[in-house]
């Protein structure tokens, strides 16, 4: 594989003397590509692209947006294979993984395509008001203008296309930003885009660190920032980007209850499935397991039976199931914490070892309250199982955290967990099932530090779209 990542501005591709920069499989640290950096005067392009092309995008009849987020996934569909393949090469997530986020991303970009045709306001009639006799208003969704999409490296393709596709169903122009570690899926969804129909001054791509990021987010040409990362760097973007609006998708360190009457196989399965997907670097991974102590002794073994099971290994092999962390540096932080847990009183029931950018699937138990593992995201492949006394015990716990994205609640009680889910300080809960379940169609976003905002076409779609009134005055 040889590959470019490269800036798109304006309608072109820029590479020619730009700064580079290898790209390496995290697995094998083979090079597998070339990305090309913009330069400040190509991001001052690129803003003035996506300003000037504005109305242009806004006139667009929106089933004609929507026939282009069509054509684009159905593209996907046929390219499944090869986009899934450069996304494991690139960022170390198993194909398991990664065939999986193309399918997410085929339907994140059909939905797309479908709220684009549902863009609706209603009608006010002004006599509600005794001023407002012999008037009526409506109210329309309006484009905001130019959408900026600072993105992550965890789902470098869903995540890409849960604010690009919104984005343009609602009329914007867009700037993208790619995380770094992952530039050749974006560039490759960009060609793709464009292949469908998006015209070539809807969407422009830049390629850089934090510096670039910033110069897009404190610009007055930018009307809506769209970020999913870290808490530390969404800090950064509310303090810089001034009156507009900043939609955030951020971390977690979510918890998953198991309490006493749950069927506990089915949790201990479902948590190996969902702790260490993609390395564990999801912001809904399940990190912190809350174990009712009467159940502890029947749980813990069945996790540790359902981890041992999980192969580690090459991303691109069918049956891998934990690929690489998404460097190296990633995988001796995890270790790390994993020390600090241990010199604490925490045990390792399973894992805890490292080889090159990969870590073992690891299960903690007993992790002190203030551990990194249990108060900070691992953002790794490791769970803590934490025993409790009551339920009410648990759900103060889960609450403890500055987080607050999503929750998993196994029990067999549907008023207790509706009782439960009602407590929990979080964007959403899973009853029966873990913490880490999204459907592309939901509203997915946190509380607290992980976030302002919900993902999901239809919700995205009215944060990149303003109302509009219009008031016709009647003849009396
Ligand atoms: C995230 O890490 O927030 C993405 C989770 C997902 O889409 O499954």
């Amino acid at each position: 594989m040889n590959l470019k990542a490269q800036p798109f501005i304006a309608g072109e591709w820029i590479s020619d003397d730009r700064e580079s920069l290898e790209i390496k499989n995290p697995f094998t640290q083979e090079i597998i590509g070339q990305q090309y950096l913009a330069t400040e005067e190509d991001v001052e392009r690129a803003l003035y692209a996506a300003y000037s092309s504005k109305k242009e995008i806004r006139d667009i009849p929106s089933v004609k947006r929507a026939k282009i987020l069509k054509k684009a996934s159905e593209l996907l569909e046929q390219n499944k294979e090869k986009f899934a393949r450069i996304i494991s090469s690139e960022l170390g997530k198993p194909l398991k993984n990664t065939l999986g986020e193309v399918d997410r991303s085929i339907e994140t970009l059909e939905l797309s395509a479908e709220e684009a045709k549902r863009l609706h306001g209603e009608t006010l009639p002004g006599d509600a008001s005794e001023r407002g006799l012999h008037t009526i208003a409506s109210t329309h969704r309006v484009p905001v203008g130019v959408v900026a999409a600072i993105t992550p490296f965890n789902a470098p393709l869903n995540l890409v296309c849960h604010k690009l596709g919104p984005a343009f169903a609602g009329g914007n122009t867009t700037i993208l930003k790619p995380a770094p570690q992952t530039t050749l899926i974006a560039t490759e969804l960009l060609k793709l885009l464009l292949e469908a129909g998006f015209p070539e001054n809807s969407v422009n791509m830049v390629l850089g660190g934090v510096d670039t990021g910033q110069q897009i987010v404190r610009d007055d040409r930018v009307n809506v920032i769209s970020f999913t990362g870290g808490t530390v760097a969404s800090r950064n973007i509310c303090e810089i980007a001034g009156i507009k609006k900043v939609l955030l998708e951020l971390g977690g360190n979510a918890a998953t209850i198991v309490h006493e009457d749950a069927n506990i196989a089915d949790a201990a399965q479902q948590c190996a499935k969902t702790g260490y997907s993609n390395s564990g670097q999801s912001c809904i991974s399940v990190q912190r397991i809350y174990v009712h102590k009467s159940v502890l002794d029947d749980f813990v073994p069945q996790l540790k039976q359902e981890v041992s099971k999980l192969k580690v290994g090459d991303p691109l092999l069918p049956d891998t199931d934990v690929g690489t962390l998404v460097d190296e540096k990633a995988a001796d932080r995890v270790i790390d914490w994993i020390g600090e847990a241990v010199s604490s009183g925490a045990e390792v029931l399973i894992g805890g070892e490292k080889k090159g950018a990969s870590v073992d699937p690891t299960v903690i138990v007993n992790p002190p309250k203030q551990s990194k593992v249990v108060c900070q995201e691992v953002f790794g492949p490791l769970v803590s199982v934490i025993p409790y006394e009551n339920l009410e015990e648990a759900v103060e716990e889960a609450n403890d955290s500055f987080f607050g994205l999503q929750t998993g609640i196994f029990t067999n009680q549907i008023d207790l967990a509706y009782k439960v889910a009602h407590e929990l300080e979080v964007g959403g809960v899973v009853i029966n099932g873990t913490s880490n379940f999204r459907l592309d169609h939901w509203p997915y976003g946190g509380v607290k530090d992980s976030g302002i905002g919900r993902e999901g076409p239809r919700y995205a779609i009215q944060d990149m779209t303003e109302s509009k009134m219009i008031v016709l005055k009647l003849p009396k």
